[in-house]
């Protein structure tokens, strides 16, 4: 292209320019002062490394054409995301959380007032849902406290309330390091909110901070196994006799990987983690990608029933939608065998996750909003819709798109990344590499450092009462005095969105 940077001429001066400086500097030491022979080193130096990118190293055709100004290529590379973030991207670029949507989690966990100016960046032409409200708002005072009760519907004497619509969804110590699990667990406790443990096994640090928890069951069964993977009653049985423990949720799929089991290699299983997940040292360990006792609908719903009658407490699946006429079968085997979980946890495929193969994770599963729709539909049409709750989860960080969940079926809400976010997380995206910069997806004592406990419980519990309060001043706004009230006719939903094309299938077909 006629006027742009010929790099190739450049990088061939440069591979002349760099020993040629070491000769001069060179000379320059000989004859005028000692002190250019530290140049001098430093220029043989580049010469050598030069000379090993462009004639002996063989992986980087790059480094092989254009020597060392080849690497300036991979330094730029490297520091791209944090440039972006920084200095680069707008504000309602970054992707899965723009800069405007993590600034409201951060003013909302520090207590700031989270109002803004001059009028909203987001998209008006038709390409979101958003909520109606109404000609008439209702006062505040007139709303009727939230209050749901898990396991009602079985007359469990265990059953287990919540007051808020808010918990923090799985995330298993393993992905989470120490301090971030006690700092989520603080805030919850805190907050008045309940905490899914995720699937790392025998929640000890949770457990130790004295909040309310959902003990998750994965598929590998993380501190309630046998050695084969399949289920020990008895440990289940004794863990779910520990008053902390609510509820337990049978984690079937997750959105970031749905189908997808999971490995932890041997180099990773400590002593504690061996003892908290009840697996031995020294082998890998498969999450297979289903329950072992899971193999079809029946024996799903009847591995539900099978927990239940040992928790003696709600017990709940998690899953995320795949394709809706399994989610029909499977409810039409639990009225067949009048079996329900007492909760249906609806994961979208925009969830996070600690690791999980890309493709999986950029292809597979359906969005949360169509997923929740199709579940409550299914679930309403097959006439037992009152038989259990659903909670929702899949980037619902923010009071309208919490409203929105609920106003498409939901009960309640999970969040796992709002709370990351609220603990101080910066959106580094590196959850898998055990380097995460604030502490939080990593155990590296050296960078847990600068997490204080104390501190970040704050946070969280400022972060569910700035949600608290949104969730109130909605409802008003849009005239409800029941959160049972909030229904799909509550929103404004553009005909090509997701969710349109799925109301538009399951009308179309009732299979589905
Ligand atoms: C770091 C991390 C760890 C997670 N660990 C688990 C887990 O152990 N079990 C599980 O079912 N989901 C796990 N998830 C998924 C979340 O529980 C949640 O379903 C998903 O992220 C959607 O919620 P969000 O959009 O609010 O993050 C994890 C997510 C993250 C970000």
């Amino acid at each position: 292209m006629a006027g742009s940077v010929d790099l190739h001429k450049i990088s061939r001066f440069a591979n002349l320019a760099i020993p040629s400086m070491a000769v001069l500097f060179f000379l320059g030491g000989h004859y005028l002062s000692f002190y250019f022979h530290f140049l001098t080193v430093t220029f043989l130096l580049l010469t050598l490394v030069n000379l090993f990118y462009l004639f002996i190293q063989k992986k980087h055709t790059l480094l092989r054409n254009f020597g060392i100004l080849g690497q300036a290529r991979y330094i730029i590379e490297s520091i791209g995301p944090e440039m972006r973030q920084y200095l680069f991207a707008n504000d309602t670029e970054e992707r899965p959380f723009n800069r405007i949507e993590r600034s409201e989690i951060y003013r909302k966990s520090k207590g700031i007032d989270a109002a803004s100016a001059f009028g909203s960046q987001l998209n008006f032409d038709n390409a979101e849902v958003k909520i109606r409200h109404s000609m008439y708002p209702v006062d505040k005072a007139d709303i009727k406290p939230y209050s749901l009760t898990f396991g009602e519907e079985r007359g469990l004497e265990n059953s287990y309330t919540i007051t808020k619509p808010y918990m923090v969804s799985a995330m298993s110590y393993g992905a989470l390091g120490e301090k971030a699990v006690r700092a989520l667990s603080r805030g919850a406790r805190m907050a008045g909110i309940a905490m899914n443990t995720g699937e790392g096994g025998t929640p000890k640090y949770h457990m130790a901070e004295g909040g309310e928890l959902i003990f998750q069951m994965g598929t590998a069964k993380f501190g309630v196994r046998n050695d084969d993977g399949s289920l020990n009653d008895d440990k289940l049985r004794k863990l779910c006799a520990e008053p902390t423990i609510k509820m337990v949720e049978i984690k079937l799929s997750q959105g970031a990987k749905p189908g997808k089991g999971g490995l932890l290699p041997k180099e990773k299983i400590t002593k504690e983690i061996s003892e908290l997940r009840g697996v031995p040292m020294g082998k890998d360990v498969v999450s297979p990608a289903h329950h072992i006792e899971c193999v079809c609908k029946k024996t799903t719903v009847a591995f539900i029933k099978r927990v239940q009658d040992i928790a003696m407490i709600p017990v709940g699946i998690k899953l995320c939608i795949g394709k809706t006429s399994d989610f029909l079968e499977m409810v039409l085997e639990m009225k067949a065998q009048n079996i329900f979980p007492d909760f249906i946890a609806v994961d979208g495929a925009e969830g996070g996750t600690g690791a999980a193969p890309k493709a999986f994770m950029d292809g597979y599963g359906m969005p949360l909003l169509p997923a929740l729709y199709s579940v409550n539909k299914i679930l309403v049409r097959e006439g037992v819709r009152d038989k259990t709750k659903i909670i929702a989860a899949g980037k619902l960080i923010n009071s309208s798109r919490q409203f929105i969940a609920l106003a498409l079926g939901a009960d309640a809400i999970y969040s796992a990344r709002g709370f990351m976010l609220s603990l101080g997380c910066i959106q580094a995206m590196l959850c898998g590499n055990n380097t995460c910069p604030v502490g939080i997806t990593t155990h590296d004592p050296s960078l847990q450092k600068g997490l204080i406990v104390e501190e970040k419980a704050k946070r969280i519990a400022n972060y569910v009462h700035g949600l608290e309060h949104d969730f109130y001043e909605m409802l008003a706004a849009s005239g409800i005095r029941d959160t049972k009230d909030i229904k799909i006719d509550q929103l404004y939903i553009p005909e090509d969105t997701a969710l349109a094309g799925q109301i538009k299938a399951l009308l179309n077909n009732p299979n589905l």
